[in-house]
């Protein structure tokens, strides 16, 4: 990945804030998706259902939410192991395809994602941080849709 060592440090400093309440924040990430995006809670079939003002109580909300964000958690930690990262990636398309979530689903979480950090980041949200996470972003959508493409 073309990350400058700036953008490096600023992705994994930006990202460490998330980290440090990862269960917390994956609830975070995933409201900001639902409210972005209404029409995708419909896929969960745990709480397809539930009112938003719910979701934060319900188990399997919090697990999803939780499992979700510490698979992005992983991928952050291996930005130093390109084959690793491929790997995770790739097997993320794989085990999406059979759910029909295609790769303009993966963008709108991308979407979603730039969005929240915009807010929740503050002052740490600078040009660096927002060029280095769009390349860590678009390398997820080029390795994502590589393995969708092998099980579609
Ligand atoms: C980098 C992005 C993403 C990561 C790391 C990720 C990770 C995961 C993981 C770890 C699981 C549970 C384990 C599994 O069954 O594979 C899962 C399930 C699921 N994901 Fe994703 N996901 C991502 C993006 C998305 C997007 C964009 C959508 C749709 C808009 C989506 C929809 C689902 C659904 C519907 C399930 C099944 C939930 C259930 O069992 O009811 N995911 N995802």
């Amino acid at each position: 990945m073309s990350l400058t060592a700036e953008e490096k440090t600023a992705v994994q400093d930006t990202w460490g804030v998330v980290a440090k309440d990862l269960k917390g924040n994956s609830i975070k990430v995933f409201l900001h998706f639902f409210t972005m995006f209404p029409e995708y809670q419909k896929l969960f079939r745990g709480f397809a259902d539930t009112p938003m003002d719910q979701l934060p109580e319900n188990r399997r909300f919090k697990a999803h939410a939780f499992t979700v964000v510490s698979a992005i958690n992983g991928l952050i930690d291996n930005l130093d192991d390109p084959e690793m990262l491929c790997e995770l990636l790739v097997k993320t398309g794989q085990n999406h395809a059979k759910r029909s979530i295609k790769i303009g689903d993966f963008k709108n979480l991308n979407d979603c994602l730039m969005d929240l950090f915009s807010k929740i980041f503050g002052e740490a949200w600078t040009p660096v941080a927002k060029s280095g996470w769009s390349k860590v972003f678009s390398v997820v959508l080029e390795k994502v849709a590589e393995g969708l493409k092998l099980n579609e």
